[in-house]
């Protein structure tokens, strides 16, 4: 929840705002854009189960008219191009190898101007990930770039980062937090029985630089540069404020 307050703060929604959360889980995230600022938020994720569960917790807090959580693949997202202002992404590509497929999907889907806002980890400089961690029992399904090769895949997408932030210590203090409290049902029931063996190695991981925490804004901008070196995208006059979503808010720390 405290990430995902942070993460809100870089982005301007409004009621008119659409935003697609991709790996939305059991909806969390999306019930609680949809609760504070009206928009309509969709959620796809690749399982079954988080969805149904979603669903009922979504109709139960009176926001089915706003929440749509559908089942799919984050590679293969089923919503025409440029649909979105907003695509959300919260911990879900530590577990996606083919992340250049992921955001060229999430490119198509966001509208030109719209925003892509991710929390990840990648690779530190610290040594060899210590596992089970909550997204992976072992090296087989944990996929981290390092730093540079994580941005350098948001350039390749056509996407324009405004803002990589390490919240690294913020996700230590998180877990010092949950690990010195009683645990907590729905930790268990979603992550399993040895959750805080695998928060504890997540904490350790990042605490000894072996992984970092990212929280990442990236846009899809306006005009593209085609091979020919021609302008392409909106029409000549659009500006920012021709989207319903604003710039985000604050003095990005990393432009580029
Ligand atoms: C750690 S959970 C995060 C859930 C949610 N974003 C949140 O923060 O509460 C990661 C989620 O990503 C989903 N996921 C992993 N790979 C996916 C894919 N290729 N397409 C869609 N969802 C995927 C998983 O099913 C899981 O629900």
């Amino acid at each position: 929840m405290r990430t995902e307050r942070r993460h809100h703060r870089r982005i301007a929604l409004t009621e008119d705002s659409r935003v697609l959360d991709v790996g939305c889980g059991i909806g969390g995230p999306a019930r609680y854009l949809a609760r504070t600022y009206g928009c309509r938020v969709d959620g796809i994720d690749l399982t079954p189960e988080l969805i149904e569960t979603g669903r009922v917790l979504t109709e139960r807090c009176g926001l089915a008219d706003r929440v749509v959580l559908q089942i799919g693949n984050a590679l293969d997202l089923p919503y025409p191009d440029q649909t979105f202002d907003v695509v959300w992404c919260q911990n879900v590509a530590m577990n996606i190898a083919d992340k250049d497929g992921l955001f060229a999907g999430v490119y198509r889907a966001l509208k030109p101007g719209g925003l892509f806002t991710s929390t990840e980890y990648s690779v530190g400089p610290g040594g060899d990930i210590i596992f089970p961690v909550p997204w992976a029992y072992d090296a087989s399904i944990n996929f981290l770039d390092r730093e540079d090769v994580m941005r350098e895949r948001y350039h390749t997408a056509g996407f324009r980062i405004l803002e990589c932030m390490n919240y690294s210590n913020t996700v230590i203090k998180h877990y010092e937090k949950m690990l010195s409290s009683p645990p907590k049902l729905t930790s268990r029931l979603i992550f399993g029985d040895d959750a805080p063996e695998r928060q504890r190695n997540s904490q350790r991981n990042l605490i000894e630089g072996r992984t970092i925490y990212w929280m990442i804004t990236a846009e899809r901008p306006k005009l593209q540069v085609n091979a020919s070196g021609c302008c392409e995208g909106l029409d000549d006059n659009a500006s920012y404020s021709d989207l319903s979503i604003g710039k985000p808010r604050g003095m990005p720390q990393a432009w580029r």
